[in-house]
């Protein structure tokens, strides 16, 4: 590839995503667009292409890249926390975001690969399985199936046009500290059992989550681009893992022993447990996860610490 944009890069997986696209592709020239909402320019330290500070909901995208083509765009960029209820401001900039871009990808087909996400799956708890109807309860996970629906009506006006929606269930891994309370629970308890608290979760401890490395989310979405064909793939580790298990393999690599608090639950949209279904992913993209979560939360850990990682 000589020519690449990601949308989101300073975010968490997009910064990931950026810095391995440098490093597989070290002569292409690769854009980054990010307004930093909630991004942060420390994780694009060692970056060395072109970066745009824009707001993708309002980008005139021809008058920017008027001279300007692209053999991939990677569509990161997003409201990521989900307690933003504004109901307009969620829909307006995750919505709008993407159909600028897919207008100005259209005319010369340029593949488009973008973020979808597990909330679309809603509340239910067996294993998510990526045709199954959506079923949004919040506004963030409402805003990603109108992704979804954007996404299947642009491929199918152009069947030759490649779309491929990755279905992120919970990513996890370095970059991500800037999220703050949106980050994700490993990295939460880890810093709450780095401070020597007990770790907080809710009733108790048995909500299990889909948590996926970011190495191996990043590592699908670059696969994403030979898809066979326009979709969305579920992007997990294939395993449900629970709070307390999590908790038990943060104390074993920290050499620590505290036993968690358990609190209320004060949500109504909490998700009871998340597993994605990972046959098309395997089967379509030849996607094996390189890291099932003990290992994955071992890595994790040890790129904290500073200690040598995977
Ligand atoms: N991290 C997860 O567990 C997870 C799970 C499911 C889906 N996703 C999706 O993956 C993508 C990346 O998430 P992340 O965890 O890296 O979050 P993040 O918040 O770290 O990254 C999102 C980036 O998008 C930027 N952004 C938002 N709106 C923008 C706009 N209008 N114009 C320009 N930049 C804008 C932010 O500044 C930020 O840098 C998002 O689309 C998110 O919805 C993430």
């Amino acid at each position: 590839m000589r020519s690449i944009l990601v949308t989101g890069g300073a975010g968490f997986i997009g910064s990931n995503l950026v810095l391995e696209l440098q490093h597989r592709h070290p002569n292409a020239h690769i854009v980054v667009i990010d307004d930093f909402r909630s991004g942060d320019f420390r994780n694009l330290i060692g970056f060395k292409g072109e970066f745009v500070a824009a707001d993708l909901s309002r980008l005139d995208w021809n008058a920017q890249f008027r001279n300007l083509s692209f053999d991939a765009i990677f569509h990161e960029a997003s409201i990521t926390d989900t307690t933003v209820h504004d109901q307009f401001l969620q829909t307006h900039n995750n919505v709008e975001s993407f159909r600028r871009l897919l207008d100005f990808a259209a005319p010369s087909l340029i593949p488009v690969i973008y973020a979808s996400s597990a909330s679309v799956y809603g509340l239910g708890s067996n294993v998510m399985q990526e045709d199954q109807p959506p079923a949004p309860a919040n506004v963030y996970a409402f805003s990603k199936v109108q992704l979804d629906n954007l996404a299947r009506i642009y491929a199918r006006r152009q069947p030759a046009w490649k779309i491929v929606g990755v279905r992120y269930f919970n990513v996890y891994g370095m970059h991500e500290a800037h999220k703050k309370a949106a980050a994700s629970m490993i990295y939460q308890l880890y810093l709450q059992i780095k401070a020597g608290k007990r770790p907080r979760v809710f009733h108790s401890g048995g909500q299990r989550r889909d948590f996926v490395h970011v190495k191996d989310a990043v590592n699908m979405t670059i696969d994403a681009l030979s898809a066979p064909q326009s979709r969305v793939y579920n992007c997990g580790s294939g395993r449900a893992f629970s709070f307390n298990e999590v908790i038990d393999e943060l104390n074993r690599n920290l050499g620590t022993d505290l036993a968690p608090e358990y609190f209320e639950n004060p949500y109504g949209f909490y998700q009871p447990r998340t597993e994605a279904d990972l046959t098309l992913a395997r089967t379509e993209l030849k996607y094996s996860p390189e890291f099932p979560p003990i290992r994955g939360i071992a890595d994790y850990v040890a790129a904290l610490e500073g200690r040598k990682s995977a």
